[in-house]
């Protein structure tokens, strides 16, 4: 496994969460800037500052900056690469609430848009982004896409879509040596497929505990998945290119 020393990490999505989470962690593991991104400006700074006080905490020397971002948005997220410059590793943990419901009441129309964030935000991602050689993307869905609940059936769809295209980007962004995106390959592709992470910062903190530990004694591992269990996984190893990586604790056997 490889140390992330000297590395840019990027982490859209990283105002809270898993994002957040990534973010600490490749600082522990010695990147030495950090950049977070996500809509809400407040939910950026905020980050900003708690990454701050971690790295003095931590006695690390390293920076962290945040932009806002909203991945609905192609022209923005264009113009974020644009200015941010090259980078070693891409995290998308970003993502908006589900549409959820029974699907024959669904209205299909209003929901089109639920892929804009995910899918759509993450290819226009993969094609701007200036990452150097030995670098990785790293994309987010969830363990839907093996084990959908019923009223998920959408949300299951625009998940295999963005999981698919891990696939096409892994190769594509590898093998096409005319295009200028190959220039810096290779560039590893993957996505994470989490079951119930250890971070619910939405919830309070009781209700969270209580259903985490309810979690994870549901799985056959007994404990539920912190953010350094996957980092190692998708960022610092290496050899792995193409892969859904679920991350679940056998979430998707019980
Ligand atoms: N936590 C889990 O147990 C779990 C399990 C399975 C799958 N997942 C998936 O993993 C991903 C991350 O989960 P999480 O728990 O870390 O979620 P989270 O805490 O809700 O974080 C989502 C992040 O995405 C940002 N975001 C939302 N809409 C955005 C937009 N349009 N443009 C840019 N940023 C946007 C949010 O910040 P702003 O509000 O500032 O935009 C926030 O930083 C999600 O896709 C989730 O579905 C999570």
């Amino acid at each position: 496994m490889s140390d992330l020393n000297g590395q840019t990490v990027v982490v859209i999505g990283g105002s809270s969460g898993i994002g957040f989470a990534v973010a600490t962690q490749s600082l522990r593991s010695h990147a030495s800037l950090v950049i977070i991104a996500s809509s809400s400006a407040q939910k950026v700074d905020n980050a900003v500052n708690g990454i701050q006080a971690f790295i003095q905490q931590s006695g690390l020397i390293a920076y962290v900056t945040g932009k806002v971002l909203n991945m609905k948005d192609s022209n923005q997220i264009r113009a974020f690469f644009s200015e941010i410059g090259q980078l070693d590793h891409l995290v998308i943990t970003s993502g908006d609430p589900p549409i959820l419901g029974p699907f024959k009441t669904l209205d299909l129309d209003q929901a089109r848009g639920s892929f804009d964030t995910r899918f759509w935000g993450a290819a226009v991602a993969a094609q701007s982004a200036q990452i150097k050689k030995g670098g990785s993307i790293v994309l987010t869905v969830g363990t839907v896409i093996k084990k959908p609940e019923p009223g998920w059936a959408l949300v299951t769809g625009q998940a295999g879509a963005t999981d698919s295209l891990t696939r096409g980007l892994s190769v594509d962004l590898v093998k096409r040596s005319m295009l200028r995106y190959s220039t810096l390959a290779p560039i590893r592709v993957n996505i994470i497929a989490p079951g119930y992470v250890s971070l619910w910062d939405t919830v309070p903190q009781d209700a969270r505990e209580k259903m985490l530990q309810e979690a994870a004694d549901k799985l056959l591992v007994k404990h539920v998945v912190s953010a350094d269990e996957m980092l190692v996984l998708c960022i610092r190893c290496g050899f792995i290119t193409g892969e859904t990586l679920h991350v679940n604790g056998g979430q998707t056997l019980i």
